[in-house]
């Protein structure tokens, strides 16, 4: 890991009045410097339109933070982390205004997490540059929405570009801070059993879910313009889909990772409008009951255009063109308002080839569920013999809890990705052609679903998606692992 000097740093927070930066990033980042005392000298430049007191600030930041961290709270490491933090309200449109930057990061190394709006970041970009706030150890964090479709990606990756080079753009994907997405490496590839297996002569079938209970909440203009697609597919389910269908990394340099996940994206089949059709389900939410309380459809959310036809749901069967995977079904499942919050990513294996005892015919005798959410745990199931003198085997769970066997303290998703920012390792976050062949592999399901809006489909809240995504994964005699419908 590339280390630069933990004590040198000036964390540059744009946009440091909104919700990610109150909600996520701050919290992240108190955790990060509580629990790694080497980061005590850095100092963090919270900078965003608000004309406020950075008095009133450090008010409304350790609100957050009591809220977010619970009872982990410690107002002696608040007092330590509130003194590396300035508060200075500045207008990014404005070339005038980044002074107080070039005061801050002197003789520092530059981190500049641009939590705005994707329209912001052109101009921001500029503004640092204008004021020769940029040199070759500067460090750059985005977030997504990294463009809306490939022509946008493209043209924020080139303009990025000519200010920073590809090893200083930090691109987060949170889904790669959750310890079970890196303990998925871990179980690949530190392990003897599972790699043989690991090919389409012993699995039938890859399952991706991440399922959400709630909402779309107060995001009704982001997320009409965003929909289920652009907002989890491009992103953290291929992500997951690549750390399940990659080849073993040579070493855990962070490009040797990245070339693997590349490979699986260059190998995804591209589909034409027709096998999109043949091969995808998209929804919408209509009310219903989640957890006994009434909940509104989508179009009753706030800033919902009557007529919307964003989808909230998705499911798809991607196919994956290599010696490995090929003929594997790969589905990939999201939606809001389902009935319940679940990431998983469940391994099918083919069924054994000979039968000696009795067991249900169409059950297959081995699968491989992996826990991201709410816990993180595995589970394998094996079959076995029942206690007397039958000969029907019955399935039984091999169940591994990583919480409670590793119990060491986990930090969160973002806490783990600022900390790799701050000591330069970018091993965990996207690089440019990952999330270019991503789009390009996405851009014939947005297209159609804009030309076909009335394949959206209604659901109801509370439901586990259109009863289409059912009839999907039957065609390939499959089922859902979700006891339901
Ligand atoms: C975000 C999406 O990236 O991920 C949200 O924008 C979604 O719409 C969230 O709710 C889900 O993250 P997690 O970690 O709660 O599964």
């Amino acid at each position: 890991m590339e280390k630069s000097d933990d004590d040198a740093f000036c964390f540059v927070l744009f946009g440091a009045t909104g919700d990610l930066a109150f909600k996520k990033l701050i919290p992240a980042l108190y955790q990060a410097i509580r629990f790694n005392s080497s980061l005590m000298g850095g100092k963090i430049l919270c900078v965003a339109r608000t004309d406020i007191s950075e008095e009133e600030y450090l008010k409304q930041a350790k609100d957050y933070i009591i809220q977010s961290v619970a009872i982990d709270f410690e107002e002696q490491s608040w007092e330590k982390f509130s003194q590396m933090i300035t508060y200075f309200p500045i207008d990014v449109t404005d070339v005038n205004s980044f002074w107080v930057i070039q005061e801050h990061i002197k003789n520092k190394t530059a981190i500049y997490y641009l939590s705005l709006t994707p329209t912001l970041f052109e101009i921001t970009i500029k503004n640092l540059a204008a004021n020769t706030l940029i040199n070759q150890e500067s460090r750059i964090v985005i977030e997504k929405p990294l463009g809306t479709d490939l022509a946008s990606f493209q043209k924020l990756s080139s303009l990025i570009s000519q200010y920073f080079l590809e090893n200083q753009i930090f691109r987060i994907d949170h889904y790669l801070g959750k310890e079970s997405v890196q303990n998925l490496m871990a179980l690949r590839f530190g392990n003897r059993l599972f790699e043989p297996l690991w090919n389409r002569t012993h699995i039938k079938s890859v399952q991706i879910t991440i399922a959400e209970k709630d909402g779309i909440g107060l995001r009704g203009q982001f997320y009409n313009e965003t929909g289920a697609m652009r907002d989890m597919v491009q992103n953290h389910l291929l992500q997951l889909l690549c750390f399940v269908a990659m080849e073993p990394p040579y070493q855990l340099h962070p490009d040797a990772i990245r070339d693997e996940k590349l490979k699986v994206l260059k190998s995804l089949r591209y589909y034409s409008l027709t096998e999109v059709a043949e091969n995808s389900v998209f929804g919408q939410y209509e009310a219903g009951i989640i957890d006994n309380h009434k909940v509104d459809s989508f179009l009753e959310e706030k800033d919902i255009p009557s007529q919307s036809s964003t989808e909230t749901f998705f499911v798809g069967k991607m196919l994956i063109d290599n010696w490995r995977w090929a003929g594997v079904p790969f589905y990939v499942r999201t939606g809001k308002r389902l009935k319940e919050k679940k990431a998983e990513i469940v391994i099918y294996f083919r069924n054994i080839p000979h039968h000696l005892f009795n067991m249900p015919l169409n059950k297959r005798a081995n699968k491989l569920v992996i826990s991201l959410q709410p816990k993180d745990s595995m589970d394998l199931y094996l079959m076995a013999k029942p206690p007397g003198y039958s000969q029907d085997l019955k399935p039984v769970k091999l169940s591994l809890d990583f919480e409670c066997q590793l119990s060491s303290r986990r930090p969160t998703a973002y806490e783990r990705l600022l900390t790799d920012v701050i000591h330069n390792n970018i091993s965990l976050f996207v690089r440019q052609d990952e999330l270019e062949e991503a789009w390009r592999k996405i851009e014939p399901f947005l297209n159609y679903v804009s030309k076909n809006p009335k394949q959206v489909i209604p659901y109801m809240a509370g439901s586990w998606g259109p009863a289409e995504t059912n009839q999907l994964i039957l065609k390939d005699q499959d089922s859902w692992n979700d006891e339901r419908y």
